[in-house]
């Protein structure tokens, strides 16, 4: 059996200790004291008393759920590709990124804003678009991708002309095998005394990247975040193989994405999330995490308020409850009742889990002294 103290179950039952006492009195416990120790059978049987019934696979149906990937995707409109940068430190990510940004702002004629933003689009000349998400390391990456789901379509991996292959580029390699999710290489800092692609080519084929010029297929792309040169081609290079990957989704359906980031503003909770489906519209109820919201307002990276989001779009959205996090999956919800029974299931959800896990240390601390 497992155990937890008295004052340990009223802390995960959310109760006041003197208030369970009186409680398990009721139920017919004798002299109880706030240091007793119970079984996990007993505890079980008090924590029903708060509404904490044991899990069953039915109650799922109260949380909501990702509907399943349309089978033919050939009738849907095309979608842009999502690009997360990786690469060795110092190898040049932020640059690339602050350098595909800032032509986009000028692009789009809202220049002077190079604050930090966790996701934005690229409009290209042919009109086509490009969202490259700017992860916070590689955390936020493989916390999603630890939940099921690839967020990311392309890694662009970034490895610096003078300086090759590295610990954490073997490591952004294997990510994105990993995760299956095709590379294209640029190679960086090419206007640097002492680029040397070659050798930058080589140590990626030693490492398993099939490159282009050595008879694979991996694109690599010689670049500088600093003059901007080859930065077309790697945004050719991206649409490219975006084309063939055929990134399609259906705009109709309920909306679906990933909270990139989330901040407290002066105007309230925000968060930016990534449309993986549906058109997220004002008004719209949606669920992350532990919080949900009604969409109060919708505004672009470049800060251009928008009446709706579709697939493939980075948004900042207004109008949460509580803060989400980076990293939670977002579900719409039919309406404001909806989503609150799904925020109280699952916040009922995770305090059952705490309580395991509470009973399990308490176990073990009890191992550890017999
Ligand atoms: P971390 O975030 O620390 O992992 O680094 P990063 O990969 O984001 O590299 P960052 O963009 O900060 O660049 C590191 C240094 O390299 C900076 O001093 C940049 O100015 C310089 N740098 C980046 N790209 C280029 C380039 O194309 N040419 C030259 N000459 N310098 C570059
Ligand atoms: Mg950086």
């Amino acid at each position: 059996p497992e155990y937890i103290s008295v004052v340990n179950l009223a802390t995960a039952l959310r109760v006041h200790v003197d208030r369970l006492v009186t409680k398990m009195e009721e139920l017919g416990f004798e002299d109880v004291q706030n240091y007793h120790i119970l079984t996990s059978e007993d505890a079980s049987l008090i924590a029903m008393e708060y509404n904490f019934q044991p899990l069953v696979e039915d109650e799922f149906a109260r949380d909501l759920q990702a509907l399943p990937e349309p089978e033919d995707k050939a009738h849907l409109p095309a979608r842009p590709p999502i690009v997360t940068i990786m690469g060795h430190v110092d190898h040049g990510k932020t640059t690339l990124l602050d350098y595909l940004r800032k032509s986009a702002v000028v692009k789009s004629e809202f220049g002077g804003i190079t604050q930090h933003i966790g996701a934005f689009s690229v409009p290209l000349p042919s009109g086509k678009t490009i969202t490259f998400l700017d992860t916070p390391g590689h955390a936020a990456f493989l916390d999603m991708r630890q939940r099921g789901a690839n967020v990311t379509d392309i890694v662009v991996l970034v490895v610096a002309a003078d300086d090759s292959v590295k610990p954490q580029t073997i490591e952004a390699i294997n990510h994105a095998q990993g995760a299956g999710v095709p590379m294209i290489v640029a190679i960086n800092k090419m206007d640097k005394q002492g680029a040397a692609p070659e050798v930058v080519k080589r140590d990626l084929m030693a490492n398993g990247v099939e490159v282009e010029d050595f008879g694979g297929d991996v694109q690599a792309i010689h670049v500088s975040g600093k003059t901007g040169q080859g930065m077309e081609d790697l945004e050719e290079a991206i649409v490219t193989l975006s084309e063939m990957l055929d990134h399609r989704a259906d705009p109709q359906r309920q909306v679906e994405g990933w909270v990139i980031e989330a901040a407290t503003k002066t105007s309230g909770k925000v968060a930016t999330v990534l449309v993986r489906q549906g058109t997220l519209r004002i008004g719209d109820v949606l669920v992350a995490g532990q919080t949900w919201a009604r969409v109060r307002s919708l505004k672009t990276d470049a800060g251009i308020v928008v009446e709706s989001a579709g697939p493939g779009t980075p948004v900042e959205v207004g109008g949460w409850r509580e803060q989400p996090e980076a990293g939670d999956e977002v579900i719409q919800a039919s309406d404001e009742h909806k989503a609150t029974s799904v925020v109280d299931y699952r916040i009922e959800k995770a305090e059952r889990i705490k309580l395991a896990v509470d009973m399990e240390a308490i176990n073990e601390a009890r191992r550890a002294e017999a």
